[in-house]
């Protein structure tokens, strides 16, 4: 882990409070630092669902919201959204958001860690990740509780930062991730070193085929992934197999 924190604990305790400490500037430093560009990456996310009106959404690590939000209009009235993350401060915005954008009654936002989910099994048609995984601790106890939670058929859909793939692009990426984005995230979150954290922990995350194969390892099948300009991030799609079928995956 980078910044020298040493301990599973350590790591858990950081990410709590920097992204508590940062969630009431989170949405403009995203937009600074992305250009916007994280929005039309997050409605794509959402696009590859099949989940359809008065469906059942799970955002996890859902941050303020956004694919909670975008997962609450596909659903519609009759659907419902729930959004669960660590962070009280974050939760608060997102529910303020919700209400604002009028799904205050299809969206419930709950505490809780994505590694120990407080829902019941298979009680979702479609789940979302947006830049959460690679901020949990054990991503792969993680993707089996997020297995757990779909319906049989269900689909889970994770949206991360991973490689580019275009070796022009991906030294341009580094220089910007290392130099431009922490000073720029500085500027707007306001935090000393939450965006030097960022490229460290997107520089330790595996790749897209490594996390694919994660993703399989967790029990997942058809899972595929889609590169966003060429691979600074990528987007993983993978199901819950139907029932009775037995996905052939090593157990950890
Ligand atoms: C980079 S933000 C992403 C927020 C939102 N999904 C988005 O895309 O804008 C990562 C979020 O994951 C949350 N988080 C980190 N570790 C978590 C865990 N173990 N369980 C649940 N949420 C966690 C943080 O509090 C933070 O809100």
């Amino acid at each position: 882990m980078g910044r020298g924190l040493a301990t599973e604990e350590e790591k858990a305790r950081y990410v709590r409070r920097m992204f508590g400490a940062i969630a009431h500037r989170y949405d403009l430093t995203n937009a600074v630092i992305s250009a916007g560009l994280h929005r039309r990456w997050k409605e794509a996310t959402v696009r590859l669902l099949d989940l359809r009106p008065g469906g059942r959404g799970l955002d996890v690590c859902c941050g303020t919201g956004d694919l909670a939000l975008l997962l609450a209009r596909r659903v519609g009235a009759r659907g419902r959204v729930v959004g669960i993350d660590v962070s009280e401060e974050m939760l608060r915005i997102a529910r303020r958001r919700a209400a604002a954008a009028g799904t205050g009654a299809v969206c419930r936002f709950a505490q809780g860690d994505a590694e120990a989910l407080a829902l019941p099994d298979a009680a979702f048609d479609a789940a979302t990740v947006g830049f959460g995984i690679r901020n949990v601790v054990h991503p792969a106890s993680a993707l089996r509780e997020l297995r757990r939670v779909l319906r049989p058929g269900g689909q889970l859909a994770v949206l991360e930062f991973s490689r580019p793939r275009h070796a022009v692009l991906a030294r341009l990426y580094d220089l910007y991730s290392f130099t431009l984005m922490p000073w720029l995230g500085r500027l707007a979150s306001r935090h000393a070193d939450a965006y030097l954290y960022l490229p460290t922990s997107i520089r330790e995350w595996p790749d897209q085929d490594a996390f694919a194969a994660m993703l399989v390892r967790a029990g997942f099948e058809r899972v595929c992934y889609h590169n966003l300009l060429t691979g600074i991030a990528a987007i993983h799609v993978g199901t819950r197999p139907p029932s009775g079928h037995a996905p052939g995956v090593a157990r950890p």
